[in-house]
């Protein structure tokens, strides 16, 4: 299929249809065959996009990896971005701000993330972000339906019509239990922070742990309205 074809709506929507029962691993098989180097893992070294890099590594180690790097991660997930980078050889393209934290502070206040959460999220991720993804065709992201109502309807292959382009979600239909079997299985190396009551981890700053049987995602923004920062909205 060509990519003109790819960008037509209606044509997205019976991609997303064909693809749906499709496994992961195909879906991402897919994205390589059409987009190439124009298709890019976004990876916040969380245990879904853990999965997503040892699948596409597997499928072509030359693959293109994002982060986004805030300077406000915890030392444990700059340690995991290390260790994945030993154990696959990739090179992380690091995406950040244009503005240092001081910088940041000195044009916006102190700790923006308490006084304006939403705007820190935005001059350290969201404008990044918008910078990175004009530059391809196609991004993927780790987000599964169960995580959220806000990501309840996401589709494998979709259009992302806030950043224009193809978003691919090939984990949309796993469950938490499915990913940390493949992580188990495929000894990926993960954060350890996820063993101390962190499952989903974002900025130190606003991030807690969370109680067992609590939602995974109440340690994000915790005591906020807040529960996403704006890259899947
Ligand atoms: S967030 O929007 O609340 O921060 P979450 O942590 O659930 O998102 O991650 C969902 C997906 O967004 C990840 O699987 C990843 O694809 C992308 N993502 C989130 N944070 C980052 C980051 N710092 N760098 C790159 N991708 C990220």
């Amino acid at each position: 299929m060509s990519t003109e074809n790819v960008y037509n709506i209606e044509a997205i929507d019976l991609l997303a249809k064909r693809y749906e029962e499709s496994s992961a691993n195909e879906v991402l098989k897919w994205g390589i065959e059409q987009f190439g180097q124009d298709i890019v893992l976004a990876c916040s070294f969380g245990p879904e996009d853990l999965v997503l890099l040892d699948m596409l590594m597997k499928l072509d180690p030359k693959s293109r990896v994002f982060y986004l790097d805030t300077d406000l991660h915890f030392q444990e997930t700059y340690e995991t971005r290390d260790r994945l980078m030993e154990k696959y050889q990739v090179q992380f393209i690091r995406v950040c701000s244009d503005l240092t934290l001081q910088e940041q502070s000195q044009k916006h206040g102190d700790k923006l993330w308490k006084s304006n959460p939403d705007l820190c999220c935005y001059l350290r991720k969201v404008k990044p972000l918008t910078h990175i993804l004009s530059q391809h065709q196609a991004w993927i992201t780790g987000i599964r339906r169960d995580q959220a109502p806000t990501r309840a309807h996401a589709k494998k292959i979709e259009w992302d019509s806030k950043f224009e382009l193809i978003k691919l979600n090939p984990l949309a239909d796993w469950s938490n239990d499915q990913v940390w079997s493949y992580i188990t299985k495929h000894q990926i190396p993960y954060n350890p922070l996820h063993d101390q009551n962190y499952p989903s981890i974002g900025c130190r700053v606003c991030t807690n742990p969370v109680l067992p049987g609590d939602d995974p995602r109440s340690g994000r923004w915790g005591g906020m309205e807040k529960t996403e920062c704006g890259l899947h909205k």
